[in-house]
């Protein structure tokens, strides 16, 4: 990988990145700003996207514009999969958009009708591999792989949760993962998604969200971090 892009929506998710790359240049398209840096060696770009579905596939077209070899995003989810806790990692094997509804036309929820491309956007198996080599090293026995579900919503209901776990097989919620995924999908660049939970996605979500945001957005951070030594 000769650059590497990385994207956040909220500084709290790429703060850490501000902090710690020893930054060379910096400038902004669309009102987001592109920050040149090294990071163990490694050339980057980061940004932060800014929060929903249009703001993230904006942000990684002019990311792949700028020549980046892959896409990571870094960031905080609600988790659909009981089994997670918050401040556990969820590493996409695939992004779907929860919230595309052609239902009424006969299509599946999440599918995007009259395209080619299947909506269920996978991940690149590689770098899927470094992230849960990461995962490995920083939080054993609290990371796992699966179905990153985009929407411009913040889930905050046990019956929704239910619907995007049973039907959509959703293992977290977020609201930028499946932009990013279709726009490398339509531009060939691989990418993968990294999430620690900041909340359940239930009623409590609103308050975990407040108290959990940073402490979730860091071990995401770190994870990318431990990525970066090995790419
Ligand atoms: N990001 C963090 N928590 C979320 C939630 N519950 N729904 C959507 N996006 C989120």
């Amino acid at each position: 990988y000769g650059k590497i892009g990385i994207m956040g929506a909220m500084k709290e998710e790429i703060e850490l990145l501000h902090r710690h790359a020893d930054i060379k240049d910096s400038r902004s398209k669309a009102g987001i700003e592109y920050v040149e840096a090294t990071l163990h060696g490694k050339q980057i770009v980061f940004c932060k996207s800014g929060v929903g579905k249009v703001n993230a596939a904006v942000c990684t077209q002019v990311l792949i514009d700028q020549g980046v070899d892959c896409v990571l995003f870094t960031g905080v989810a609600g988790a659909l999969d009981p089994e997670l806790e918050v401040g556990d990692i969820v590493i996409s094997t695939s992004c779907v958009q929860h919230d595309m509804d052609v239902t009424p036309l006969g299509f599946p929820r999440g599918v995007i009708p009259f395209q080619d491309r299947s909506s269920d956007f996978t991940a690149d198996p590689a770098l899927i591999d470094m992230a849960v080599q990461a995962a490995k090293t920083l939080y054993p026995d609290h990371y796992r792989t699966g179905k990153v579900l985009s929407g411009d919503q913040f889930i905050a209901s046990r019956d929704t949760v239910a619907f995007l776990r049973e039907e959509m097989h959703g293992t977290c919620a977020e609201m930028e993962g499946a932009a990013l995924a279709q726009v490398c999908a339509m531009n060939d660049v691989p990418y993968v998604v990294i999430r620690s939970m900041s909340d359940k996605a239930d009623g409590g979500a609103p308050d975990s969200f407040e108290e959990f945001t940073v402490k979730a957005a860091n071990r995401s951070y770190a994870m990318i971090e431990e990525m970066l030594r090995h790419m």
